[in-house]
C-alpha cells in the first residue's frame, strides 16, 4: 500500500427513505447542529457527567440541569433504556432527550433490548413533541462501553425503521459521530443496510 492516497474519507453520508424522510451521518460535536431536539447520552440519576452529557449541559447552561433537578425530586431520575424531556437552554435546539443507555457487560445482560428501546423512547418523545428534526450521538459507546460495531447497527435499525413508517412526524434523523472513527463504522453499516434493503 505505501505510495498510495488514502480514499478520501467523506464526512457527510444521507440515506433518503422511499417516503422523503432522511437519515444523516456526519462528524461533528451535537452541540453545534440545530435540530428540533437533541439526544443526551445521560445516567439514570440525570446528575450530568463527562462526554456528550457534560459537554451538552455545558454548551446549554444551567436551565437544562434545573428542569433535571424537578425531574428528580418527582419521579426519581430515569431508569435504563428510558428517556426523559427538557428544553435546550442556550443549544440550537427546542428541546433536549435526556436518555440512559445500558452500561455494557458482555452482551447478554440485555444490552440491546435496552439500547434499541433508548432510540425508540426518544423517537416517541419526538413524535409527542412534534419534532422532525432530531439528532443522536452515540448513546452508550463511550463511558457505558458498548463496542460501537455492535451499537451501530442497533441504533441504525431502530431510526430507519422509525422513518420508514406512514405516519411519523420525524422527517429527518441526524447522528452526529464524534470521531472519523465512529463515522466510519456508522457509515459502513448503513452502507450494508441500504444495499441489502435497496
Ligand atoms: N458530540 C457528539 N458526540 C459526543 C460528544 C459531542 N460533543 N462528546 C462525546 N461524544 C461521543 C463519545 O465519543 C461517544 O461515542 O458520544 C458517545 C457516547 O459517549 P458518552 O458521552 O460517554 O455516553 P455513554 O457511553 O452513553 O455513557 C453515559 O457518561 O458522561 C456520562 O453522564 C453520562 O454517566 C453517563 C455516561
Amino acid at each position: 500500500m505505501a505510495g498510495h492516497a488514502r480514499p478520501l474519507q467523506l464526512t457527510v453520508m444521507e440515506h433518503q427513505f422511499s417516503n422523503g424522510r432522511t437519515l444523516k451521518l456526519v462528524v461533528g460535536d451535537i452541540t453545534r447542529q440545530q435540530a428540533d431536539a437533541i439526544v443526551n447520552a445521560a445516567n439514570s440519576a440525570l446528575a450530568g457527567g463527562g462526554g456528550v452529557d457534560g459537554a451538552i449541559h455545558r454548551a446549554g447552561g444551567p436551565s437544562i440541569m434545573q428542569e433535571l433537578d424537578k425531574i428528580r425530586a418527582e419521579v426519581g431520575g430515569c431508569p435504563t433504556g428510558h428517556a426523559v424531556v427538557t428544553g435546550a437552554g442556550k443549544l440550537p435546539a427546542r428541546f433536549v432527550f435526556h436518555a440512559v443507555g445500558p452500561v455494557y457487560r458482555d452482551g447478554t445482560h440485555q444490552e440491546p433490548a435496552w439500547l434499541a428501546s433508548c432510540y425508540r423512547k426518544c423517537l416517541e418523545l419526538a413524535e409527542e413533541n412534534d419534532v422532525k428534526t432530531i439528532s443522536f450521538p452515540s448513546i452508550s459507546t463511550g463511558v457505558y462501553g458498548y463496542p460501537i460495531r455492535d451499537a451501530a447497527p442497533i441504533a441504525l435499525r431502530e431510526t430507519s425503521r422509525h422513518l420508514d413508517r406512514p405516519e411519523t412526524t420525524v422527517q429527518a434523523v441526524l447522528f452526529v459521530l464524534f470521531s472519523q472513527a465512529d463515522y466510519d463504522v456508522y457509515s459502513a453499516c448503513l452502507r450494508a443496510t441500504s444495499t441489502r434493503d435497496g
